[in-house]
C-alpha cells in the first residue's frame, strides 16, 4: 500500500537537492520519484544514505528512457541507474514514455518483467501509456503494470485515461499536478475560492482532488514550506460539487502543460 503522496524531483539536484530530499524524508515523505533524465539519481542515493530513515522504509521509483527501449540496453540501463544511486534495487521502475512511433515499448516492458525476476526491481509500471499501449504490453507478456504515471492537473484532468487504468487494475499516478509553474492552476480564481471555503491552500485542494479520484499524486516541492503544505492534505474531503467544479476547468488537449500527447510526443533521454 502506497502512502498518500510521492515526492517529485525534477530539478532537485546536487548538494542542495540532498538537503531538500533529507528534509522531505524527515517530514515523513517515503516515496521518491526520480528518472534518468532528471540527472539526479546520485543525489537520491546520497540523501537516502544520509537520512535516518531505514532504506527498507523508503520507496524509490525510477524510469527507463526512450533511448534504452531495446531489451539489452534496458537491462544494462537499469543496472547503471542502480549503480548511480548506490542502491541494490528499485522499489518501482517505469517505462517513461511509450514512444509508439519507435514500436519498442513491448520489448522495453519485457525487459522490466525480467529485471523484476532478477531482483533488480520490486514493482514494475509504465508512464504516459494510452489504453492501446497498456493492452499491447499486457497481451504480449501477461503482466499488468502496477501503475501508469500520467499528466493530471486541473486544466488537463485526464479523466478518461484514469478510468481506463482503473478498469485494467492499473493505479494511475499524477505528474505535474500543480502545473509545474508553467500554467497558473495554483492561482486560478475558481480553485482559490474553493480553497478559501475549506481554509486550505490551493495546492492542498488540487492534491486532494487528485487523491479523491483514486489517483496517487506525485508532487515536486523543494521548499520546506511547500513540502509541509502538500504532505498535510488528507484530513479533509472535497464535496462532489467541488470536485466537479474543478473537473470543469479542463481545457482538453490545450490544457496539457507542454502539449505532450503520448500518441505523438517522443522522449529519448
Ligand atoms: N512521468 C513523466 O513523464 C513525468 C513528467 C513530468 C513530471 N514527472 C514527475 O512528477 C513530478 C511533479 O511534477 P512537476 O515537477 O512537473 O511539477 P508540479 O509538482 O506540478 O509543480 C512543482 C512546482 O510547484 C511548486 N509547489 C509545490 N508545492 C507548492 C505549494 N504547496 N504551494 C505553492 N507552490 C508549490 C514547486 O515549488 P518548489 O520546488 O520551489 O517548492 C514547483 O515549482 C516531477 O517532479 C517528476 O517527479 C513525471
Amino acid at each position: 500500500m502506497l502512502p498518500h503522496i510521492g515526492l517529485g524531483t525534477v530539478n532537485v539536484q546536487g548538494g542542495i537537492g540532498v538537503k531538500q530530499l533529507e528534509n522531505a524524508l524527515n517530514l515523513g515523505y517515503r516515496v521518491i520519484d526520480t528518472s534518468t533524465n532528471y540527472n539526479n539519481e546520485g543525489m537520491v542515493g546520497e540523501a537516502i544514505r544520509r537520512s535516518s530513515v531505514p532504506r527498507e522504509d523508503i520507496y524509490v521509483s525510477a524510469k527507463l528512457p526512450g533511448s534504452s527501449h531495446e531489451y539489452d540496453k534496458a537491462i544494462n540501463l537499469i543496472q547503471e541507474s542502480l549503480y548511480r544511486t548506490g542502491l541494490d534495487y528499485f522499489d518501482k521502475y517505469l517505462v517513461h514514455w511509450p514512444n509508439p512511433k519507435q514500436g519498442k515499448y513491448v520489448e522495453a516492458w519485457q525487459a522490466l518483467v525480467d529485471a523484476q525476476k532478477y531482483g533488480l526491481i520490486k514493482t514494475i509500471g509504465v508512464s504516459n501509456f494510452m489504453p492501446e499501449h497498456l493492452d499491447d504490453i499486457i497481451e504480449a507478456t501477461g503482466v499488468t503494470p502496477a501503475t501508469n504515471q500520467i499528466e493530471i492537473q486541473p486544466y488537463f484532468n485526464n479523466n478518461a485515461l484514469i478510468q481506463e487504468c482503473l478498469k485494467r487494475g492499473v493505479l494511475p499516478e499524477a505528474w505535474s499536478p500543480l502545473g509545474r509553474e508553467i500554467n497558473d492552476v495554483l492561482t486560478n480564481d475558481t480553485i482559490k475560492e474553493i480553497a478559501q471555503k475549506y481554509n486550505r491552500s490551493t495546492a492542498q485542494i488540487i492534491i486532494n482532488w487528485i487523491n479523491q479520484k483514486q489517483v496517487f499524486p506525485v508532487v515536486k516541492a523543494s521548499q520546506y514550506i511547500h513540502q509541509t503544505d502538500n504532505f498535510n492534505y488528507l484530513d479533509f474531503e472535497l464535496s462532489e460539487d467541488d470536485i466537479q467544479t474543478i473537473d470543469a476547468l479542463d481545457k482538453g488537449e490545450d490544457g496539457r502543460v507542454e502539449g505532450q500527447n503520448p500518441y505523438e510526443y517522443e522522449e529519448f533521454v
